[in-house]
């Protein structure tokens, strides 16, 4: 049997490539007219892919057909500007085509020899980004899948730095230590990925100590010093402190400034999960609420969030780049140089928790360039500007409610509560639910409801870079028209 040569010809793989890129502008093209939520059924899109594995060769021709005809009309469009689920970044089309081009040359990102101009422009992201929202230039960091793993990268360095024994070798075996190693959080915003984060190190989940927050869901800083001074008295170890820059519900922002004195005066670790909000920190007008990032240990940031790189392109920044090292460092014969004394650059596989690594930086580096610093702030503030129009337009009327402070970034959650109805929870649960899931059924909007303070609540994350003033106003009128037209409906 002839030897199966996996390349096209050259003129081939470039008509190829051009047929792509002719799938993916028809993409772009409907990106705005599109329903942001396809209307298909778990179902019915499995039984599309059931297929038995491919024993002989496809023509590529019916591979892009599937994507065309199959792929397409069963996705999201997180890209929409009507999509306003979770906290999805809209895919910027550079940092789509930015992960091709990074594909093609496909260097494994854990060590200097295997990807040398890859592994500096990591480097040189890293610094960007530092610079660009405030914080140390000369820091460690390094790029993961997402937030989750920024915390948990973030909260091994934490327990590495703070363990007063040699956790690289006894790790939480240690036995001379009874007590608990306990992290500080605020008890309404802190985001779940904390609980994989213990999970994950072994910490246990009553390691994360929930100190109460003030009624604009930021960490009430009195109560944590209250907090540490108990556990250290029942025998805890507190070791990190964390805070929040862009809640998950109402992207509150934690007093950081109180928080790093706290940590200073107390020897913690500060860590900022700004998985949503750290990137804020370039737009100076941020300057008084999150200016004291500097002041953390760690920051972690996602830029396939409000940046809009396509995933995953998650972030961690540790102050003191020899921190990030010492807590993951290891050594193998095999991935050292040949010669002791060569020059080998730095080798990602110190940094953080992966050996093999892709690119991930490449389509952050590209999207930075392309848009500018410059550009980036006028993306950011018009997506804040939506937001802020959103709180405008609730606050100003009888049939919504507000249920938090005005929106620092582009997070908000907000009631539908006509006057009339407010106290009936259980009813207004039911209709908050409602709205949200019609507008997604009649192909208006694709929102998700949350609850705050136990009440189920309309949350809006509106991260697209294409979402307009227009937008919000639309939608605000379809959950007025929707409410109402479901409280008639339940004959109230
Ligand atoms: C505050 C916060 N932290 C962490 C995460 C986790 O990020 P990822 O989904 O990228 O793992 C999120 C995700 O929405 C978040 O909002």
């Amino acid at each position: 049997m002839p030897g199966l040569h996996p390349d096209l010809p050259d003129t081939e793989f470039r008509a190829l490539g051009r047929q792509v890129i002719d799938l993916l502008a028809e993409y772009y093209a409907t990106i705005e007219t599109e329903p942001a939520f396809p209307a298909c059924e778990p179902g019915v899109v499995a039984a599309l892919f059931d297929a038995p594995v491919p024993e002989a060769a496809e023509p590529i021709a019916t591979l892009l057909a599937d994507w065309r005809d199959k792929v397409i009309p069963n996705s999201s469009r997180q890209g929409s500007p009507r999509w306003f689920g979770f906290v999805n970044g809209s895919g910027t089309q550079i940092g789509a085509l930015a992960d091709a081009m990074a594909s093609a040359l496909n260097p494994n990102c854990g060590g200097w020899r295997a990807s040398p101009a890859a592994t500096e422009i990591e480097r040189r992201t890293i610094r960007w980004l530092a610079e660009l929202i405030g914080y140390a230039p000369d820091c460690g960091g390094v790029f993961v899948s997402g937030g989750t793993m920024a915390n948990v990268a973030a909260l091994r360095t934490a327990l590495h730095a703070r363990a007063t024994w040699d956790l690289a070798t006894e790790g939480l075996q240690h036995r001379g230590d009874a007590g608990r190693m306990t992290i500080y959080l605020a008890d309404h915003e802190t985001h779940v990925s904390m609980l994989r984060a213990v999970d994950l190190l072994g910490l246990g989940r009553a390691a994360l100590r929930q100190v109460p927050s003030h009624d604009d869901f930021t960490l009430d800083v009195a109560a944590l010093e209250r907090m540490i001074d108990d556990d250290i008295a029942a025998g805890m170890h507190p070791f990190c402190i964390l805070g929040n820059v862009g809640s998950i519900n109402v992207g509150a922002i934690d007093d950081i400034d109180a928080l790093a004195d706290v940590a200073a005066r107390r020897g913690l670790w500060l860590h900022l999960d700004g998985a949503c909000g750290a990137l804020g920190g370039i737009l100076p007008e941020l300057g008084p609420h999150l200016g004291a990032m500097a002041r953390a240990d760690s920051v972690s940031f996602d830029a396939h969030k409000w940046l809009g790189v396509p995933y995953e392109a998650g972030c961690l920044l540790v102050r003191e780049a020899e921190a990030l090292r010492a807590a993951y460092t290891m050594h193998a014969t095999y991935l050292l140089p040949a010669e002791e004394n060569e020059y080998d650059g730095l080798n990602y596989f110190e940094y953080g928790p992966q050996l093999s690594r892709s690119w991930r930086a490449f389509k952050v580096w590209m999207t930075l360039r392309y848009y500018g610093a410059a550009g980036i702030r006028t993306f950011f503030r018009q997506t804040i500007a939506c937001a802020t129009r959103l709180h405008e337009q609730v606050a100003a009327a009888a049939d919504f409610e507000v249920v938090q402070p005005a929106p620092l970034l582009y997070i908000y959650s907000f009631r539908w509560a006509p006057k009339a109805l407010r106290g009936d929870d259980k009813l207004l649960d039911r209709l908050n639910q409602e709205i949200s899931d019609e507008l997604q059924r009649r192909k208006i909007a694709f929102a998700m409801t949350t609850r705050i303070h136990g009440r189920v609540t309309q949350r809006l994350s509106i991260c697209s870079h294409r979402t307009t003033l227009a937008d919000i106003d639309a939608t605000v009128e379809a959950m007025r028209a929707i409410g109402a037209e479901r409280l008639a409906a339940h004959g109230v």
